[in-house]
């Protein structure tokens, strides 16, 4: 049974920060950030708002749900809930079993997984297993991150670079296509490199209840790991699919990273969707985000071939190659 995206939804808080204002508590200004990284300005939590990875991730899936139930889904139908997260609010309960009472599925399987910046990628590759498998026919993935909770904004080289939110898709099973390639997850690689962990890492995000521990981060090591790595992936997963798709749903992590992966691949920038300027680097959540602007606004349609891929901490990375 192949995968389709039947619902996409996002969510990001109201309050935005533009580079002027981040410009006023540090040392930085509005011209480096946006010629480094393309980011103009993100939406952070209040500093003491609740429960924000949760509330986040409850608006984000409600948009995805409602998508779908437009297309005859039925809420009790989703079996499954996996969240990406690196910024829960509490070690447990999972946010996904939070989510799932939340939604109104209560009794749906439900567990969250880490991954960081790969944190989609690897719960979208797991939930098109599971329904690949015939286990689960309906599943709602998630990617949240309130990345505002291990910023340190005395660090001028890395709080610049993230805001929070969330994105969430629903996968469904779809019968007319088994056992054929017309539609789903044509393909999928997953890497990880963790003698190379120390360049991107938090040593706790338990510290109290609306703060965690730091990030830490060598940029530099993770731009080049991106830029040399993530094309030969991307390669890899085409060249075995046999196709080359319409459009590359990169990780929004850094604009520079997006052309130099475009340059690599040949592929002209109008096939690299982005909206990095708007919403900066919110980790788990940057493909759905993307992905739900792009179906709401039409630019992406059924048939369409795409590659969403996701890299960051671990190191870790992953490309998935969809057809819609
Ligand atoms: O999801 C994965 C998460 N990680 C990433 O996406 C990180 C990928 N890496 C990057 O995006 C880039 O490496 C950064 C944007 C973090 C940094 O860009 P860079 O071109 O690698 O700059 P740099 O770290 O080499 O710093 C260049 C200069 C330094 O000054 P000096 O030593 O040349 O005088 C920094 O101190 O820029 C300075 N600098 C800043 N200046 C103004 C660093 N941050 C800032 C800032 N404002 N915010």
């Amino acid at each position: 049974m192949f995968s389709r995206i039947i619902g996409t939804g996002a969510f990001v808080p109201e309050k935005t920060v533009t580079n002027d204002d981040l410009a006023r508590i540090m040392d930085t200004n509005d011209e480096w950030i946006r010629s480094r990284t393309g980011i103009r300005e993100r939406h952070l939590f209040e500093e003491d708002a609740k429960d924000k990875t949760q509330t986040a991730a409850i608006k984000a899936s409600e948009r995805a749900l409602v998508m779908a139930e437009e297309k005859g889904l039925k809420r009790s139908d989703i079996e499954l809930i996996i969240v990406a997260t690196c910024t829960p609010d509490h070690a447990f309960p999972a946010t996904a079993c939070v989510l799932a009472d939340r939604l109104g599925i209560g009794s749906a399987a439900a567990f969250d997984l880490s991954l960081a910046c790969t944190g989609f990628l690897a719960a979208f590759s797991t939930a098109s297993a599971y329904i690949g498998s015939g286990m689960y026919k309906n599943v709602l993935v998630v990617g949240v991150d309130v990345m505002s909770k291990l910023l340190d904004f005395g660090d001028r080289s890395t709080s610049i670079l993230f805001g929070d939110g969330a994105g969430a898709v629903v996968l469904s099973g779809d019968e007319r296509f088994r056992g054929s390639c017309e539609s789903g997850v044509l393909g999928s690689i997953m890497r990880s490199d963790g003698s190379r962990a120390g360049v991107l890492s938090c040593d706790s995000i338990y510290k109290n209840e609306d703060r965690g521990g730091v990030l830490h981060m060598d940029g530099r090591a993770v731009f080049e790991f991106a830029v040399r790595e993530v094309p030969k992936l991307i390669k890899e997963l085409c060249e075995g699919v046999g196709s080359v798709p319409s459009y590359y749903i990169l990780h929004q992590a850094n604009y520079r990273i997006i052309e130099a992966v475009a340059k690599r691949l040949r592929e002209p920038m109008d096939k690299f969707p982005y909206n990095i300027d708007r919403f900066a680097n919110t980790t788990a959540a940057t493909i759905p985000i993307l992905l739900d602007e792009l179906f709401r606004s039409g630019r992406l349609r059924e048939g369409d071939e795409v590659v969403l891929s996701g890299f960051g901490a671990g190191l870790s990375l992953g490309a998935i190659y969809l057809r819609l």
